[in-house]
């Protein structure tokens, strides 16, 4: 041990370059010169991609699982945990509900009762090393009986195990552990993907959510022309947490109107929408920089002018899918008032007809708010009498507006509502900073984790709004995915920047022409038949959603809050940027490490469910190959190799298509 940390403190020195702004984490790394003092044993577990050497390229069907034999051993796992830098960095994960289950050493009523009752928080979820907001796609092996009965406790799509990264080291450790031994690896942040991306199978999960670091930069000035104040924030900072640190330097950030997303996570590299977006764009448009541990397990610095495609394809991108991010560099702007506006129209309270011809008057709207800058948030919600349906705006957020324009921007709807005969009493409020916007407009308590629910969506476009017939079939498949029992949240905003254009990264060219990003969800009673599941996906598929692709053919959907099956998702999610993103990936991650559900480059690669239902219980096979073949396991050349050898060949260089 005492020899391990000596090593430590000298390779330290041969920190890289740009070391000054790093965060304290970011400092402690691995480096090829301490692998090479390692036992060759050891050295083969731990080397970085391009320090290993495959005898050949033979391919493995499927990422290894604990109960196939060729899992890593006990004594490598507890290797791992000996390389970390805390002691209790590797978590063999027991799932939370364990506690409700007989048989397991857990078994405790008390504390089952206990979070059954949180079941629906999100810090149930946020908090667990493993837990996911849509534990759908975990495959429900073990959940509170209460909530769903998932008859036993097993791992099922749960990760095997986690490294909960405190350091760059850690995360090193963890891709390059993962790649050399065939282990599937996944990221975990804060678990709100609605498809699960971060549960998989017998994996070995990174758990970034404690990479908390915050450093404001009152006068930053970038390389490629950005000058002003910026924030420096570490992968695990969450929304609430940024808006707070910003706030208290009179600042605001772009990020989501829901407190507990990690705005440093899969929300900024999938895009990232923001009640400010209408005004400063997406999330992603606000990046200076990033840093990130590489699929080869190197950390390198992503900018304008360090690892260019790299910075193009971290912007809009998605998580899960080029390295584990340690942090992220973002504009921040001067914080300024705002106003806001709620309302709502309950059918049983004007008439069925009434009610629609309101929400109608109300699509009239979409491209005059956006066009000033707000974001719109509504929900429409079925009555259970599948005949009636409540409308509501909650809120109208208009940045730099006072409530006199918010007045003279909601006055034609007004009079409209007037005609229609139907009340209209907004509660308009105005704020002096976005942060007490923030904080009283959007309230963000529960997360309904998803255990019966397919869920989908799709971007409207603003040629959708410009003349009266497309207002009205878009009306129509609005309001008919109500009055068929789905609920749906629609949000107005136009992420695009009119007068300073778009930065060239690899945000969809759907979000930029987009006026209203919309989503669609049907419930179903929690205990159908896996032909029953199928069947309501199936029909939610090819009814509503092929309903909502049909009037905006050759838009998209966003891929942070899209269907898990989407069709056709790489054209959805990102049009003509998916060929660039695609050979950015394969230069990148030669071997696949990196692997989530409709993720760019994820084609190769499937879950080979036990279920036949789509979520991560099961292996993750190579698409294609049928034969399971054996390969050896990535093994150090000892020095004098090397020497006879030259240079290593780059072992990540090695093709790894067919047999
Ligand atoms: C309640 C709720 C509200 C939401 N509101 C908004 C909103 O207002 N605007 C919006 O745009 N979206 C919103 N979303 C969607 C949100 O953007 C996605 O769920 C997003 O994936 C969350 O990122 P995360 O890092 O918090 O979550 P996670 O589920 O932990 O991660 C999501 C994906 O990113 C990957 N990932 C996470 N961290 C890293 C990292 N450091 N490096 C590499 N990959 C990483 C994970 O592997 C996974 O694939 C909301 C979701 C929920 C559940
Ligand atoms: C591995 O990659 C790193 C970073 O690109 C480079 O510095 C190093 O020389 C490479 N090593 C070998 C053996 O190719
Ligand atoms: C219970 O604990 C024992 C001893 O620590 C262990 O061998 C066994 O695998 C555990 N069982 C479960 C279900 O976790
Ligand atoms: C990009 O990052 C590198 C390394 O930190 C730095 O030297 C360079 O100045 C950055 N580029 C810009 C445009 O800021
Ligand atoms: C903003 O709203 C006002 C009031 O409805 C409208 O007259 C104006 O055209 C809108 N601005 C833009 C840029 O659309
Ligand atoms: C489940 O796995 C089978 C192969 O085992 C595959 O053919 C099928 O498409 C998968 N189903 C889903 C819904 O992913």
């Amino acid at each position: 041990m005492i020899s391990i940390s000596l090593l430590f403190a000298t390779a330290l020195l041969l920190a890289p370059s740009h070391a000054s702004t790093l965060f304290p984490f970011e400092k402690i790394q691995l480096t090829r010169e301490y692998i090479d003092t390692l036992p060759a044993e050891d050295a083969a577990l731990f080397a970085f991609g391009n320090q290993t050497i495959e005898s050949k390229a033979a391919v493995v069907r499927c990422r290894y699982a604990p109960d196939d034999g060729k899992w890593p051993s006990e004594k490598a796992w507890t290797k791992l945990s000996k390389q970390l830098s805390t002691p209790t960095a590797l978590i063999k994960t027991v799932p939370q509900s364990a506690v409700c289950y007989p048989g397991t050493n857990v078994t405790d009523d008390a504390k089952c009762q206990q979070l059954t009752k949180g079941y629906q928080d999100w810090s149930t979820h946020v908090d667990d090393p493993t837990e996911v907001f849509a534990p759908i796609y975990q495959g429900l092996t073990c959940t509170p009986p209460a909530i769903y009965d998932s008859g036993g406790c097993t791992l099922g799509g749960y990760p095997s195990y986690v490294v909960k990264a405190s350091t760059v080291l850690d995360i090193q450790l963890g891709i390059n552990f993962a790649r050399n031994d065939g282990v599937r690896l996944v990221v975990k942040n804060t678990g709100h993907d609605y498809t699960g991306k971060s549960a998989g199978l017998g994996a070995l999960s990174i758990w970034t959510h404690g990479l908390k670091d915050i450093q404001y930069i009152e006068s930053y000035v970038d390389g490629s022309g950005y000058k002003g104040p910026a924030f420096k924030a570490g992968a695990g900072v969450q929304v609430s947490e940024l808006y707070k640190a910003a706030s208290d330097r009179g600042v605001m950030v772009v990020g989501s109107d829901a407190q507990t997303v990690g705005i440093m996570g899969g929300y900024i590299q999938g895009g990232g929408y923001s009640p400010l977006s209408s005004s400063y764009g997406l999330a992603a448009d606000q990046v200076l920089g990033f840093e990130i541990v590489t699929p080869i397990g190197e950390f390198v610095t992503a900018n304008s002018t360090s690892n260019p495609d790299l910075f193009w394809a971290l912007r809009g991108g998605g998580g899960g899918t080029f390295g584990v991010v340690t942090s992220v560099t973002v504009k921040a702007f001067k914080e300024t008032t705002v106003t806001a506006a709620s309302w709502s129209i309950d059918s049983t309270k004007v008439s069925v007809d009434r009610f629609w011809d309101a929400v109608r008057a109300f699509v009239d709207r979409f491209t005059v708010n956006a066009d000033n800058g707000t974001y719109v948030k509504i929900q429409l919600t079925p009555n259970a009498n599948g005949k009636d349906a409540i409308f509501t705006v909650q809120p109208l957020f208009a940045p730099g507006k006072t409530s006199k324009d918010v007045n003279a921007l909601l006055s034609p709807y007004q009079s409209r509502l007037q005609s229609l005969n139907v009340p209209f009493s907004p509660k308009i409020t105005e704020y002096k900073s976005f942060y007490a916007a923030w904080q009283s407009e959007f309230s963000t308590t529960s997360t309904n984790a998803d255990i019966a629910s397919v869920f989908g969506s799709r971007l409207f476009p603003r040629s959708n709004f410009e003349s009266e017939i497309g207002r009205s079939t878009t009306f129509s498949v609005l309001r008919e995915a109500v009055t068929t029992g789905h609920t749906a949240t629609v949000i107005n905003v136009a992420p695009t920047l009119a007068r300073s254009g778009n930065p060239d990264n690899a945000v969809s060219p759907a979000w930029r022409g987009a006026l209203l990003h919309a989503v669609v969800r049907r419930t179903w009673a929690s205990k159908l038949s896996t032909a029953d599941v199928l069947a309501a996906r199936k029909s939610f598929e090819a009814g509503i959603m092929q309903k909502w692709r049909d009037v905006a053919p050759g838009s998209g959907a966003y891929l942070n809050e899209a269907d898990r099956t989407e069709p056709n998702w790489q054209q959805s999610f990102w049009g003509d940027k998916y060929a660039r993103l695609l050979a950015i990936k394969k230069d990148i991650d030669v071997k696949d490490v990196f692997w989530a559900n409709n993720a760019v480059g994820s084609e190769g690669w499937f879950v080979e469910n036990s279920s036949g239902l789509p979520d991560e219980n099961g292996k993750l096979c190579r698409v294609g190959v049928t034969e399971s073949s054996t390969t050896t396991r990535a093994t150090v050349a000892t020095p004098a190799v090397r020497a006879v050898r030259g240079l290593l060949r780059r072992a990540d260089a090695v093709p790894t298509g067919a047999v």
